[in-house]
């Protein structure tokens, strides 16, 4: 079907566009009342996403009441892991939570490699049930989490902030790290090709821990496979979004993916200089402007986007939408963009 709006998909490529797309990174789920009224319909995150009915409801939602320039299917990116054969629970107030981590030889016998198509079929028919109600209206952005990131969730069992067990095991058992994030890389690829063949016309990679592994460790330990999925995924455009990865952009600049992810850290000019001109950049507005008064967020956004102006860009926060955000104050970021000349 032809996309009415395709901007995303032109900047991507580096092609002309009338204006730069916005979108918000974690627009679906987290801040718009609609949302929760749906949530509080069903017994939790977890029945949500495996509905897919409601999981293409409040995908479009941030479409209907945002007017971004993209979809971005309602999921997690805790489903590959489950698909493996590690279930997952979403405990309320505390996140993911992992009851058997994976921290073993013997552990690892017990995973697959995910198909994609069979064991994550709910997400498939989300997408594909979200298509034809979009009805070409933007394009819908596909997603994973990047393989260091889901290794981080899989090896501590849940959230945390030094993912310490899981850079323990990095040190402690390479062979066991290395065949861990292959079977998630596989299982990824097969997850990604899926969701094309389902409808997604762009898909992402969050690398959310990035941040906390060390330049060398970083290389050998994700962004070797995030290259093999970059290589892999020849369809749609591919964006890795490697939050914290300061020191890695200019590797970065070397993926075979179309564009990178900026967080709010990462100075502008800089990071086109260690990027190059050959890839889009997206981002990249601290999250927390959007607590500011609407005068203060249309400056905000208007500064964040003369450092772009003029060359390939994609308009986002430089991390998700906090939760307590008013919809107001990001209705104000995506007009700001829209309206800058
Ligand atoms: O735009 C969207 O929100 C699309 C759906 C989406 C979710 N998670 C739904 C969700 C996306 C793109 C994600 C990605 C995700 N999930 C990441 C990468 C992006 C990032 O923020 O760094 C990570 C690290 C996760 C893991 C995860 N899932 C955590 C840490 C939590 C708990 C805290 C939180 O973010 O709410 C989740 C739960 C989750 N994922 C919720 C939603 C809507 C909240 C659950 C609920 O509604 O009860």
């Amino acid at each position: 079907m032809q996309l009415k709006n395709d901007l995303l998909l032109r900047a991507a490529r580096g092609e002309k566009t009338e204006r730069t797309p916005v979108w918000l990174m974690r627009q679906a789920g987290r801040i718009l009342a609609e949302y929760r009224a749906v949530r509080d319909s069903v017994s939790g995150f977890i029945e949500l996403a495996q509905t897919p009915e409601l999981a293409a409801e409040v995908t479009i939602q941030p479409v209907d009441i945002l007017d971004v320039d993209a979809a971005i299917i309602f999921s997690d990116i805790l489903v590959v892991p489950e698909a493996m054969g590690l279930p997952y629970e979403m405990v309320e107030k505390r996140g993911p939570w992992f009851p058997q981590p994976v921290r073993s030889h013997s552990d690892l016998k017990k995973l697959r490699v995910a198909d994609g198509e069979n064991d994550l079929k709910y997400v498939l028919d989300a997408i594909q049930i979200t298509k034809k109600a979009l009805n070409g209206r933007v394009p819908l952005i596909g997603f994973a989490g990047a393989p260091w990131t889901i290794f981080a969730y899989m090896v501590e069992g849940s959230g945390s902030k030094t993912f310490s067990k899981s850079r323990e095991m990095l040190y402690r058992d390479p062979v066991f790290s290395h065949k861990l994030l292959q079977l998630i890389t596989d299982s990824t690829i097969n997850y990604f090709k899926a969701q094309i063949r389902a409808g997604a016309d762009l898909v992402q990679l969050f690398d959310s821990w990035a941040g906390i592994l060390g330049p060398k460790q970083y290389t050998e330990f994700s962004l070797n496979y995030i290259s093999q999925i970059c290589d892999a995924i020849t369809e749609v455009p591919v964006t890795v979004f490697a939050k914290g990865a300061f020191f890695a952009r200019e590797e970065m600049g070397q993926l075979n993916c179309q564009t990178i992810g900026l967080d709010w850290n990462m100075g502008i000019a800089e990071s086109r200089k260690l990027i190059g001109s050959s890839k889009t950049l997206q981002g990249n507005l601290d999250p927390a402007a959007l607590y500011g008064n609407p005068d203060q967020v249309r400056a905000a956004t208007i500064e964040m986007m003369e450092q772009f102006r003029g060359s390939r860009h994609v308009a986002n926060l430089g991390h998700g939408v906090y939760p307590d955000i008013d919809p107001e104050m990001v209705k104000v970021f995506i007009q700001t963009v829209k309206e800058f000349k």
